[in-house]
């Protein structure tokens, strides 16, 4: 990624949520992310394979996203939607990442659906917050964040965070969230 040390004059613009549907009307960026990106993450590997390949690797979750420059002092903003189901009993979740410039926050606000915030630090504390419409996460610097869908229709969140920010999910990878949120005779239990 060109890093830049400046931040760009641009034009002031609007945008439309659609509260109703949870979308962000004239997303300029649409990032999909099917089932099998997910190998490795789920506790239960085999019925995420049985996922991939009864449903042909169905959409897992996406990012509807505005167009603003990578930079710092910028917003980053969008909508992100994630898919409700079970993998084994482990309810649907995403990757999770911290950001590259861990020493910056996030915050959602869930327009849609029911979940937690997952969030851990790298020194292995783990906390989450509920999250149901109108619920407002405030994720500080340092946390990775992951969300999770407990719902049976898709989790959408508004996010806002600093432009250059960036994405790490490489540690998620090896360390996990080192909780996970599953299903047991109809209730959460995050274990
Ligand atoms: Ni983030």
């Amino acid at each position: 990624m060109e890093i830049k040390d400046t931040t760009s004059l641009i034009e002031p613009f609007s945008e439309f949520i659609d509260f109703k549907t949870a979308t962000l009307k004239d997303a300029k960026v649409h990032i999909k992310r099917n089932a099998s990106v997910m190998r490795g993450y789920y506790a239960d590997e085999q019925a995420l394979e049985k996922v991939i390949e009864e449903q042909n690797d169905p959409l897992h979750y996406e990012t509807f996203e505005g167009k603003v420059p990578e930079e710092y002092g910028q917003l980053l903003f969008g909508i992100s939607k994630l898919q409700a189901g079970l993998i084994g009993n482990e309810y649907f979740m995403t990757k999770g990442h911290y950001h590259t410039i861990i020493e910056t926050g996030e915050i959602y606000i869930c327009l849609a659906g029911r979940g937690y915030m997952l969030m851990k630090t790298q020194a292995g504390e783990v906390r989450y917050q509920k999250m149901c419409s109108g619920s407002m996460v405030y994720v500080p610097p340092y946390w990775a964040h992951r969300s999770i869908n407990t719902g049976d229709e898709p989790l959408s969140t508004f996010f806002i965070y600093q432009g250059d920010a960036g994405h790490n999910y490489g540690d998620i990878e090896n360390e996990g969230f080192i909780k996970r949120v599953y299903k047991h005779n109809g209730s959460d239990v995050i274990e």
